[in-house]
């Protein structure tokens, strides 16, 4: 067997970090991280992390304990920060010995890092800039994921290849840096490590993973669209601070317009405060992301995915995604 010895070199704090054999994170995907995908993930050798999006403390109680039938490997848990019910996940994640919990969808919360701390989990940040990445670290984040625009679902505005150059040479010799957004072939991966991140996060290229309970027709959007077909959503209103979102272009696309002229009228009306306007946009993304991915509907739904969609072209094993990944992460480096 290939042990892939330069990749596992560049990747040993981080895999150290993880506890697992390769420092490859599957990012979390709302409806598409659950048990099935992220037991298999882990099971191959990589990182899977449970998206726990909107789910109450009781679902995400069963879908932890769903996910250690599957698996005896480590894996984690994503929790937006916005969540309602933050500090009750904090504590379900506490109860089942969670190792790892990813914060994402903006500044956490007062007293939420030191929560999981105090729970035994270690913690993980993901910063759209590099103030925000050093400020993170001194709050007490164990490890960052800097994620670009290329990436699929909810973006920052900055391109992954410039983050890198921001942030890797101040922080990867003393911190733990994966780099995520845009990579679908392990040459990517070779050229992040060299420039000190420990590790990589990919979504799209794992997002139709024979393993992903992801709809037949969702995933046959993903094989049929190239780079191009993943476009941001636009802002309509400039009063109404959307997070763009990066997905296939549909109706849905459309649709999401419609949506935020109907919630700016509100707001205009004094009918919705500006964080219950947010909160029904989130809303409106969740219900039309499970659309797309449990029901099937591509035409309405939305298919979130990155840019790197393009290189999706067939269902594979994860097991094989992760072979492929590292077979052209060492063949990179051996180049050299
Ligand atoms: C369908 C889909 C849903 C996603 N949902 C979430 C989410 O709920 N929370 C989160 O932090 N990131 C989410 N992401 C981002 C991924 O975790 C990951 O960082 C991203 O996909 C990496 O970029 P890539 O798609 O270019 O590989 C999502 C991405 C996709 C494609």
């Amino acid at each position: 067997m290939n042990d892939y010895p330069k990749t596992r070199a560049l990747m040993a704090r981080g895999s150290e970090f993880l506890g697992s054999d390769w420092a490859i994170l599957c990012g979390a995907m709302s409806w598409v991280s659950e048990r099935n995908l992220v037991s298999a993930i882990s099971n191959a050798g990589g990182f899977g992390v449970i998206a726990c999006g909107a789910m109450t403390p009781d679902l995400l109680d069963a879908e932890i304990a769903g996910t250690k039938a599957l698996t005896g490997k480590p894996f984690g848990v994503n929790l937006i920060t916005m969540h309602p019910q933050l500090f009750d996940l904090i504590e379900i994640c506490g109860r089942h010995g969670v190792g790892h919990v990813v914060l994402a969808g903006g500044i956490p919360p007062k007293g939420s890092i030191e929560a999981l701390k105090d729970a035994g989990a270690r913690v993980i940040c993901i910063p759209p800039t590099l103030a925000l990445a050093k400020k993170y670290l001194r709050s007490g984040a164990d490890a960052l994921v800097i994620e670009g625009m290329e990436a699929g679902g909810h973006i920052g505005p900055v391109s992954t290849s410039v983050l890198a150059q921001e942030i890797l040479p101040e922080l990867a010799a003393d911190h733990l840096v994966f780099v995520a957004g845009g990579i679908g072939r392990g040459e990517a991966i070779a050229g992040y490590l060299e420039m000190g991140a420990c590790g990589v996060q990919l979504g799209t290229r794992f997002a139709c993973a024979s393993e992903s309970i992801a709809h037949p027709d969702f995933k046959k959007a993903f094989f049929r669209a190239s780079a191009r077909d993943a476009v941001t959503s636009v802002q309509v209103d400039p009063r109404l601070p959307v997070i763009p979102v990066r997905a296939l272009k549909n109706k849905g696309t459309d649709e999401f317009t419609a949506k935020q002229i109907e919630v700016a009228k509100l707001l205009d009306a004094g009918e919705i405060e500006m964080g219950e306007a947010q909160l029904q946009i989130e809303h409106f993304w969740a219900g039309a992301l499970r659309r797309a991915v449990i029901d099937g509907d591509v035409e309405n739904g939305s298919l979130m995915a990155g840019q790197s969609v393009g290189m999706v072209s067939a269902e594979e094993p994860v097991g094989e995604i992760i072979a492929t990944l590292l077979g052209e992460c060492e063949a990179a480096l051996e180049k050299r």
